[in-house]
This record gives C-alpha cells, structure tokens and sequence, in this order.
C-alpha cells in the first residue's frame, strides 16, 4: 500500500510587501534583492488577526473538501512550522481545535524548510502501515511576527515571507500512483549558522560564542531576558554564504538519491519543486541535474520563502494550473536550517 495526494491547498495573506516597501524600514534596494534572490514581493499575515494555525487551518480546508471528506474524517495531523503560536503546545492542536476535529493526534514537525517534506515522510509511513486512512499534513509560517526589519537584520527579512499550504494523504492500491519514497538527512554540525537562539535553555553551552546575554542570578532569568533584547539577541542568525554553498551540493545530492532508489533519471521528472530558498540556488540545482525550465518550478518571486510552507504552495499552483496529471512524476526537494535536507518522489 502506497499513500497518494487525494487533496491540496494553500493560503497566503492578502498583504503583499513588495521590496520598495522594505526601503522605508532598512537600507535595501529592489535590485539587491531581486538580483541575489529573485524575490519582487511577499506576503504578510495581518499583525492581530492571522496566525501560522489560522493560515494553517485555511489552507486545509480546501485540502480537507478537495480530497472530497470533512474535517471529521481526518483521523492524524502532522504540521511542519517554524513559526509556532506558543513556544508550546504546538500548531496541532491549535488546528484540531479550530477545525473541530475529533479527538486524534496531532503531531509538530521543527524542521524549518525540511519540514513539510519531513512531515510527509512521517504520515506517508502510518498510511504504508495501515494505521491511519486521512491524515492531514500542513506547512505554515508567520515569519513576519519575529524579523528584525532594520537595516541589522535586512539579509533576512528581505528573504523570508508568510503562508501556508496543506495536503490530505490517503491510502491507494493503485501501483502507478503514490508517493514512491522519501529521504530524510541531517548535519547538525552547522546548526548555528542559521537558527533562532533565543529564547532558549542552551545557556550559551555550544559555542565559544555568546548567544544570549543574562543576568548571572541564581535562579531563572535566562530563557529571556531584558539583556537579549537589548542586544538584539532575539532575532534570527543566518551566514547566507555558507547556507547557499550547502544547498547548491545537497538539493543535487538528495534528488538523485531519490531518483536511483526507484531507477529513474532526471528526465523522467514532469516537474520538480524545490523549496524556495533562494531563486538563484533553484537555478544551480536546475543546471546541475540538466533540467528543462518547465521542469522546475519556482513562485519565490511573488511570496519570498515561507520554509515548511514554500513546497505545498508550490505543488498547490502547479496542479491548480493544470501542470500536473494522473501519473506524472513529481520531485519535492528541501533544505534549510539544522542543516536538514530531504526529498520525495510521487507518482500523482
Ligand atoms: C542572503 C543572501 C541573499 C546574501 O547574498 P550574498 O551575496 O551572500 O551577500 P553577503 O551576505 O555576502 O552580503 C554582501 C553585502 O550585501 C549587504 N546586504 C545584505 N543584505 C542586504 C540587503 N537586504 N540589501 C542590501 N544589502 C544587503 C551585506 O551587508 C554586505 O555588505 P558589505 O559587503 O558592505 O559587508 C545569500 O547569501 C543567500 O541567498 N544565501 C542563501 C540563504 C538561504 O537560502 N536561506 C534560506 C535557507 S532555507
């Protein structure tokens, strides 16, 4: 027994943050941006009233309908973010509630942009098991809660945009549909070179360098203190260089390890998702395997990367434009921070 896609859907704000709207908060230029990244624009969840669940829970209502069930059918949730509500309890049951589910489990992936392909993996394994009949898988992120949008923080903020995109996984016996497998790696060696340390117990026990300034008390005061955030220590950290120099090797890498596990080539591939990191590593990883422009699909230009949520937005378009049809072979790929990095291989 395979899992297969029975439905997809993905939501992002009507607030869209073009990188002229950046000026008035750092100093940055559309040309820096465009020609580095890619990105024209993203979108920006309303400050008050919109979450990473209530993104979340939009896009898996349309999943939920178009897989043809209700959200009472769903029986696991397994949801990838960054960006949680809470520190905890995590999205999954945030969604659950919202969504009036019944009471089923709900798991939370911390995969950064891995996550959704992670998130997959792990619900396509209770499908393949038998365990569960409809399980909802969702990648969400409200980025735009946490950035530093001064000039300090601006290799990141430019980046990095709000959404969220769902999928509904059934069981399916049909041997030509289906996801074929999934492969899942991780590096923690370079966990610090992009990562969000505060808040956070880690007590500046990993590295030489200090990563959160506190009070030396006797007790509490460190998880967050007013030090960090005079420093600016609440913010996330990324060395763009080093994190561009990995990807362009392990996006490669991590397709064609999915690509011989079932003997198949890149021009077998209908279309390929990488997650949007970056526009101009999109381009290396396209280059590198020789494939096509229709090939691969990139919408970073109009939302930035919104990390577990960038691959089912994607996948979410090409199907709705009509890219994709019964059969086609179907290459999600991820990297981001940890580093983790993962891919997928799907027959739709
Ligand atoms: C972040 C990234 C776009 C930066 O591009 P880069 O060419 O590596 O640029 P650098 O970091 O070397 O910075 C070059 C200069 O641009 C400046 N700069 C950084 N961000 C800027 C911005 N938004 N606008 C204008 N200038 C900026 C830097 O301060 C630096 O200035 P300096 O030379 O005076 O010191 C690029 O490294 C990248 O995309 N890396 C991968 C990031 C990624 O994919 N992250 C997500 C992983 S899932």
């Amino acid at each position: 027994m395979r899992s297969k896609i029975a439905g997809i859907g993905y939501y992002v704000p009507k607030n869209v943050f073009t990188n002229n709207d950046l000026i008035k908060y750092m100093d940055t230029s559309d040309e820096w941006i465009q020609e580095r990244t890619g990105i024209k624009e993203r979108r920006y969840a309303d400050r008050t009233g919109e979450t990473t669940t209530t993104m979340g829970v939009e896009a898996a209502s349309i999943a939920i309908e178009r897989a043809g069930i209700t959200p009472q059918d769903i029986d696991f949730i397994v949801f990838a973010t960054l960006s949680p509500d809470y520190y905890f309890p995590g999205c999954g049951v945030l969604l659950q509630r919202a969504m009036k589910m019944k009471e089923i489990g709900a798991l939370d992936v911390r995969n950064q942009c891995s996550g959704f392909v992670y998130a997959l993996s792990v619900a396509d394994q209770f499908i393949r098991s038998g365990m569960y009949k409809n399980i909802l898988v969702v990648g969400s992120e409200k980025h735009s809660f946490g950035m530093d949008f001064s000039t300090r923080g601006r290799n990141i903020s430019v980046i990095f945009g709000d959404g969220a995109g769902a999928v509904v996984l059934q069981p399916t016996e049909d041997a030509n549909r289906g996801i074929l497998s999934t492969h899942l790696h991780s590096d923690g060696e370079s966990a610090e070179i992009l990562a969000m340390y505060n808040p956070g117990t880690h007590a500046n026990h990993w590295k030489e360098t200090k990563y959160a300034d506190f009070k030396d008390a006797e007790m509490g005061e460190m998880f967050m203190s007013h030090e960090m955030i005079d420093h600016a220590q609440n913010f996330p950290y990324m060395d763009g260089q080093a994190v561009f120099k990995k990807a362009v090797v392990k996006f490669p890498e991590v397709i064609i390890e999915a690509l011989n596990a079932n003997h198949l080539t890149p021009a077998d591939i209908k279309v390929l998702i990488p997650h949007q990191a970056n526009l101009r590593i999109s381009q290396f990883v396209q280059h590198k395997l020789g494939l096509r422009d229709d090939q691969v699909y990139n919408n970073i230009q109009k939302y930035g990367n919104t990390t577990a949520a960038s691959i089912p937005i994607a996948l979410c378009e090409v199907w709705e434009q009509g890219r994709i049809k019964e059969g086609d072979l179907v290459c999600l790929a991820a990297f981001g921070s940890g580093f983790t990095w993962a891919s997928a291989l799907l027959r739709w």
